[in-house]
């Protein structure tokens, strides 16, 4: 797989989480708050920026995978699903990263179905190149190019997620 490179460093991390932390919290102000943690990619970024806002935060979590076909339509499957009741919550969906933005438009259109009263994508990575279908998320940490990258939750085969910085394989 190549050398293992560092993208995104562990205090460049920590610096943007504690910019979006604040972002939010400014902007929800004294706010319920309801975060969705996608499982597994997003649990760090879940954590240590949920840690920085001062709001009440209710948790939830959903897991989905997606396969994607030959003809290239990926069909999203839902493994976990919600188990509280997200009805006039303010949202917050936080996700690992936003590739071809088919998890989170399918994963928009199904939580917006559950009438919050408002939603909003936080993703920690934003890889825009290679979006397949509209996607904007609300809060981005960081514009990557197209690379694959691992650490901060992010896996390859269920590995390298606790690396504590974003790293790349130079050959992958
Ligand atoms: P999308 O539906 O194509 O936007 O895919 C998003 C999901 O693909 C993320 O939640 C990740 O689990 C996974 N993914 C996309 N790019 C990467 C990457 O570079 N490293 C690890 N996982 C990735
Ligand atoms: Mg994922």
């Amino acid at each position: 797989m190549g050398d293992l490179k560092v993208l995104i460093s562990e205090e460049e991390v920590d610096k943007r989480v504690r910019e979006i932390a604040e972002e939010i919290s400014e902007e929800y102000k004294n706010k319920n708050l309801t975060f969705i943690c996608i499982l597994k990619g997003s649990i760090f970024f879940t954590v240590e920026l949920a840690k920085r806002i001062p709001n009440n935060i209710n948790f939830e979590f959903i897991r989905v995978s997606s396969y994607h076909g030959e003809n290239s339509t990926g069909i999203i499957e839902m493994k976990v699903d919600l188990q509280g009741d997200i009805k006039d919550h303010d949202v917050i969906v936080i996700e690992d990263i936003v590739d071809t933005g088919r998890t989170l438009s399918y994963l928009k259109q199904y939580l917006q179905s559950k009438g919050p009263k408002s939603l909003k994508i936080c993703a920690l990575l934003d890889k825009k190149e290679r979006r397949l279908c509209e996607m904007e998320a609300d809060y981005v940490g960081f514009d990557i190019p197209d690379k694959f990258v691992v650490g901060y939750g992010l896996d390859v085969d269920e590995k390298y997620r606790n690396l504590p910085y974003i790293g790349y394989f130079e050959n992958v």
